[in-house]
């Protein structure tokens, strides 16, 4: 499974980059809405050349001619650039001519596996579905994940699935054992599936017996 950040902080992108398992990024107005200052495109083409991965650049437009005029010029940014495109009609109908002309899209905002379909269906290249916010209103996102994958499945589409709005480290490994391909995550948590306690307890324990070797070797050699 694919690890993006889900984040447009470029510090976050850089230092999680730094340990070398960082597949892509995705970003949204909100998250964009944050970096206060910086201009988008350019925040975008920093971002595709720290991850050197597929990047999510969102599109705001309600109709499908101002969400492909945007997707395209997002696309001549960088080849890293994926276009992201909310899961309505309209949306359903730019993601068709994106990928008619091999634009990378990933449809967001997605709810249910019937959303889902008609994503794969316009050729999307991935599809987002958000789990904590499912969650978060009393369902359960992740059986959208698991009915993708296998719908997916089923009919051979090649539109992978991303699960996002990921909201604790259990997200992701749901995700992994569910077979999505890809799981977006803030910085937050993609810290967090490097660490365990007793990692931690295990390093002092070695730390602390390591030192006692160097300090027999050093009275050996005194001796
Ligand atoms: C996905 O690409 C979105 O940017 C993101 O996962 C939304 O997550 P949120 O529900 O935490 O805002």
């Amino acid at each position: 499974m694919k690890i993006f950040l889900d984040t447009a902080n470029i510090d976050e992108i850089r230092q999680a980059a730094s340990l070398g398992v960082l597949d892509g990024v995705t970003t949204n107005p909100s998250l964009m809405a944050r970096e206060d200052g910086s201009d988008y495109d350019e925040t975008l083409k920093e971002i595709c050349d720290i991850v050197h991965g597929p990047v999510s650049a969102e599109v705001v437009a309600d109709d499908s001619e101002e969400m492909i005029r945007q997707g395209r010029a997002f696309a001549k940014l960088s080849e890293h650039i994926v276009v992201k495109i909310p899961l309505i009609p309209e949306g359903i109908k730019a993601v068709k001519v994106l990928s008619a002309e091999e634009i990378k899209t990933n449809v967001t905002l997605c709810f249910s596996a019937n959303q889902g379909l008609v994503a794969a269906k316009a050729g999307a290249t991935y599809i987002s579905p958000f789990v904590g916010r499912l969650d978060d209103a009393g369902m359960d996102g992740m059986q959208v994940v698991a009915d993708l994958v296998e719908i997916y499945e089923r009919y051979a589409f090649s539109t992978q699935v991303l699960a996002a709005s990921i909201r604790h480290p259990m997200h992701v490994v749901e995700s992994a054992r569910l077979g999505a391909d890809v799981a977006t995550m803030p910085y937050k948590i993609f810290m967090q599936l490097f660490k365990h306690p007793l990692t931690d307890v295990g390093i002092e324990l070695f730390n602390r017996d390591w030192a006692k070797v160097v300090e027999r070797r050093k009275a050996h050699v005194r001796r």
